[in-house]
């Protein structure tokens, strides 16, 4: 089968760093980006150069010093944006921009007091103006997924007549079903005129818990480009994850027909360096990169990975860089795990002994809730079986 390679956009340091108390220094901004390039992203964003001199002086660094990735400045369709996004990503050995305006109704009425008429006129400007200075243009209608498909098609269509490049439907409150947001995909390629030589791209919003589900869906309907956050952090419940997504693509790929140009050793370096420099705690159950994910407890899993690790993983951890204890000892645990538990010190038991150990560790299970190395080597020592 041919596969795909999807164009990875990485917006951890834009859209990820809005999420509450996320906020990152320049410098670590910098840390951040040169991972991102060692995991492989094709794209990064690196934040919003009009929004603050440091945030101008980060997306700088970034462009002059992270190779091999292109890089995104990002703007509101206004010239004064546009003008910062210019100047903070010239040294960058290949970029673009990213322009974005809503155009749900909602948007309009409440937040730009606008009419379509209005916004649409605005959209072309700000493209042909940005179009003056960079050639590949990224451009956005904020709220796309709440947006009427009439005026959606005709303010895309009219921003790729004056130059966009990359047309990108966000579905900025997490709105969309999978079906429908592939539906709108396939649409919009389907129908605006122009839309045949241009990329498409997708971005999801987690609120409904359907940000993974909705970028596949897209890109299954002809999206070239996924935009995601390493953990999945973003405003409110976050973007889609990185990781998941990388990993849905790697361990599903003949089924999809897509890949990725991820290093997927690199997937957990790079989550525990977001998680530590934006304080954003990864749940325990979080796939791929929670402290869960590869550790088994039920006594019929253990002993099923104990013969053979794909019993019960369907990816394999040492592959994403997870340190590897996939074992937890507790109440649900069996003679089995225990025996391959004590055998890594060292010990082996004949079956009597091992028996009362066993009764000795599910008393100690039902205290502890967790049985610990410690604790198993208290266990042992108690009845002088010495590692
Ligand atoms: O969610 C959103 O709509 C965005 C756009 C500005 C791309 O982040
Ligand atoms: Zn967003």
């Amino acid at each position: 089968m041919n596969h795909r390679q999807v164009i990875i956009f990485d917006t951890t340091l834009r859209d990820g760093e809005q999420a509450p108390g996320a906020s990152l220094y320049p410098e670590e901004k910098v840390r951040i980006a040169k991972q991102l390039a060692r995991l492989g992203v094709d794209v990064i964003e690196p934040g919003f150069p009009a929004a603050s001199p440091g945030e101008f002086a980060a997306v700088q660094q970034i462009s002059r010093e992270v190779e091999d990735v292109e890089i995104c400045g990002f703007a509101r369709a206004v010239e004064s944006d546009i003008d910062a996004a210019v100047r903070a990503t010239r040294d960058a050995a290949k970029r673009r921009l990213h322009l974005f305006i809503s155009s749900s109704q909602i948007h309009l009425d409440f937040q730009l007091r606008k009419t379509q008429k209005q916004v649409l006129q605005i959209a072309r400007d700000m493209v042909a103006y940005a179009k003056q200075f960079v050639d590949v243009i990224e451009f956005s209608p904020m709220d796309a997924t709440r947006t009427g498909m009439e005026f959606l098609l005709e303010m895309v269509e009219a921003v790729i007549a004056e130059g966009a490049t990359i047309i990108n439907l966000p579905d900025t409150v997490g709105y969309a079903l999978p079906e429908e947001y592939g539906a709108m995909f396939a649409r919009v390629r389907k129908e605006v005129r122009g839309a045949d030589r241009i990329l498409l791209s997708a971005h999801c919003h987690n609120d409904l818990g359907l940000a993974v589900a909705n970028t596949l869906a897209a890109l299954q309907n002809g999206a070239d480009q996924a935009e995601v956050t390493v953990n999945g952090i973003g405003e409110r419940t976050g973007n889609c994850a990185l990781e998941e997504l990388v990993m849905v693509i790697a361990t599903r790929q003949e089924a999809l027909g897509l890949v990725t140009g991820i290093r997927q050793e690199e997937i957990y370096r790079t989550s525990r360096l977001v998680s530590q420099l934006t304080r954003s705690p990864i749940a325990y159950n979080k796939p791929v990169v929670g402290r869960n994910a590869f550790q088994h407890e039920s006594g019929i899993h253990q002993d099923g990975l104990l013969k053979h690790r794909a019993t019960y993983e369907i990816m394999d951890p040492e592959r994403l860089g997870v340190p590897r204890h996939m074992i937890v000892l507790g109440k649900h645990s069996g003679r089995h795990a225990l025996k391959h538990r004590i055998a890594q010190f060292g010990v082996t038991l004949a079956d009597e002994e091992l028996d009362a150990l066993f009764r000795r560790f599910k008393v100690v299970a039902d205290e502890k809730k967790h049985v610990s190395d410690d604790d198993l080597l208290a266990l042992m020592d108690a009845k002088g079986h010495e590692p």
